[in-house]
This record gives structure tokens, C-alpha cells and sequence, in this order.
């Protein structure tokens, strides 16, 4: 049985496949439309979420299956103190497959290996958010036509951004991709990321503080959120809240054919006029994260089209 806990667990291969099927998927739905009937997908939502749970809810139904799951630690059994190792062993028996996102590091994990069904993760406090990668994947290639020999700027909270942390990780095998990392010194990506992912693959990357001094060089650019959630106190958050903040103005200086992705929600660091720029994907992002997880359902049920 095959969970999907971290980006690495689908080889270069596999996520190919996957984001091939994810294209298909977008061209035509129908031959998927009862793909995955009978089959029930749980969403164990510890953490809020809009796209990723939705997203999620929707491909299962749009694959004719049905879900079930909580939104909240707050309306499950976790306030009454259960281990996540019991839960899953719980909702193994009521569920087909599970999407489960939580504040702790490694909780999806732990789950997996109490699983009687494939467990994927959603989102794992500061560490990792594969599906969200599949998605932005799909549209950097979408976009692009290709996955490696570009210059991908990734712009915000590089330390505690999920989405970050996992996009390079899968990134960094296509090959011939330049990082420039853009972010006050203290939202720097973390130490584990510089070591296994940067420098082990001898990847080139550099470290600016404003984007005004990458602009001009991205072939895309990806905009974060400042997470506040993850921050030990207000003071911070509130002096670096508005560090890196995208306007029209800004994307004078950039290429034509750039594409600008956030895995949103945006709160104000992509300003209102930049949604009118043809260069803003990141709604176009949100709607690859149906067809993407419509894939990932089918590969790790693995049921075919019907
Ligand atoms: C992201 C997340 O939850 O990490 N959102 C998402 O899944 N689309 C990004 C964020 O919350 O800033």
C-alpha cells in the first residue's frame, strides 16, 4: 500500500505519470466521472483549510466516490484526547483512502504506519505539503511547457512555508533549475533544506531581501503567505508581516511570459490590480489542485477510468 507523506515517496517517474494523468483529467473528466464509485475518501482536517480540503472533496466526488471526515480537531475525538494512531485505526475502517492535515511535524507519518489505507498528506505543520507541490507542478509545466531549465523565485516565509520546502524538494531533481530566495534574513528557508535539498543537489541558487532585485530574471515566481500561525509571538509576525508584497508596479521589470503562483490563501502580499495581470496563475493553480488530487486518488486506489 502507498501513502504520500513527502514528495520524495513518487519518483520523478511516478510524478510525471501522475501529472500526466492530471492533464488528462483536465482535457476530458468524463471517462472518471464513476472511477472511484463505491470508495470513500476521509478528510482528517486538524488545521484550517479551504483549497486543500475542498479540493480534495471535490475530486472524490467528481471520481463518483463520497467522503466523509472533520474540518476541526475541535469537532473530532482528538479534544477528547485520542492519539492520531487511534484515530487512523478508526476511520482504516470506515474510509478507502484519507487526506490528513495537521499542526505537528510528522503526524501523517505516524498515521501511515497504523494505516490499513493509503494516508496522504495535506499539509504537516512547517514541513511539507506534497499534494499542494503536485499542483504547483502542474501548472509551472502547464505554464511552461517543461519542469526544469528555469528561474523560479520563491518570495515570503521561506522558513515556515510548507509549500516552499516541499516545491524544492521535488524541484530540485527535473535538473538545471536556478533558485533565487527571496525573504527578510530571519524567514530564510530553514537549515535542513539549505543542506539535503540546495546543497546536495548542487543546486544554484541566491538570497535577496527584496524582489525588486530578482524581477527581472524569473521565469516564475512564487508568492507565500507570512505564516502567522507558526510564529512564536505577535511582535515579529507584525514587523515582518508586510516584508515582500507584489504589485503591478513591481511587474513592470519582469518578463513577459512570467507566471506568478501563490498556493494561497493571499492575505496582502499579492495586491488586488496584480489578479488582472495575464502573468497571475495562481487561480488557474487552485483549480490544477482538483485535477492533480482526482490522479493522486485514482494512482493510490489504483483504479482505472471506467
Ligand atoms: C497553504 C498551506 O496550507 O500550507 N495553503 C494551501 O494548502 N493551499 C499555504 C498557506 O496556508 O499559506
Amino acid at each position: 500500500m502507498k501513502h504520500l507523506i513527502d514528495p520524495l515517496d513518487f519518483t520523478v517517474e511516478e510524478t510525471l505519470e501522475l501529472l500526466e494523468l492530471a492533464d488528462q483529467i483536465a482535457l476530458d473528466s468524463a471517462p472518471y466521472a464513476m472511477a472511484c464509485r463505491g470508495k470513500i475518501l476521509a478528510t482528517l482536517f486538524y488545521e484550517p483549510s479551504t483549497r486543500t480540503r475542498l479540493s480534495f472533496e471535490s475530486a472524490m466526488l467528481r471520481l463518483g466516490g463520497s467522503v466523509l471526515g472533520f474540518a476541526s480537531a475541535e469537532s473530532s475525538s482528538v479534544s477528547k484526547g485520542e492519539s492520531v494512531a487511534d484515530t487512523i485505526r478508526a476511520v482504516s475502517c470506515y474510509a478507502d483512502i484519507c487526506a490528513m492535515r495537521h499542526p505537528k511535524e510528522g503526524a501523517p507519518l505516524v498515521a501511515s504506519h497504523y494505516s490499513g489505507i493509503p494516508v496522504i498528506n495535506a499539509g504537516d505543520g512547517g514541513h511539507q505539503h506534497p499534494t499542494q507541490t503536485l499542483t504547483d507542478l502542474m501548472t509551472i509545466r502547464r505554464k511552461r511547457g517543461r519542469l526544469d531549465q528555469m528561474t523560479i523565485g520563491l518570495c515570503g516565509d521561506l522558513k515556515f512555508g510548507r509549500t516552499v520546502h516541499s516545491l524544492m524538494k521535488s524541484l530540485v531533481r527535473f535538473g538545471d533549475i536556478r533558485f533565487v530566495l527571496i525573504s527578510p534574513e530571519e524567514l530564510r528557508v530553514p537549515d535542513y533544506i539549505m543542506q539535503d535539498v540546495l546543497l546536495a543537489h548542487s543546486a544554484p541558487y541566491r538570497e535577496v531581501e527584496t524582489l525588486e532585485e530578482a524581477m527581472p530574471e524569473l521565469d516564475i515566481l512564487y508568492m507565500t503567505r507570512i505564516q502567522k500561525e507558526r510564529f512564536f509571538n505577535e511582535e515579529d509576525y507584525v514587523r515582518l508581516k508586510d516584508s515582500c508584497i507584489l504589485t503591478a508596479d513591481k511587474l513592470r521589470a519582469a518578463k513577459s511570459d512570467l507566471a506568478v503562483l501563490h498556493p494561497l490563501p493571499r492575505v496582502n502580499e499579492i495586491t488586488a490590480e496584480v489578479d488582472n495581470d495575464p502573468r497571475a496563475a495562481y487561480f488557474e493553480q487552485a483549480q490544477n489542485g482538483v485535477y492533480v488530487r482526482m490522479a493522486l486518488i485514482l494512482k493510490l486506489l489504483e483504479v482505472a477510468a471506467c
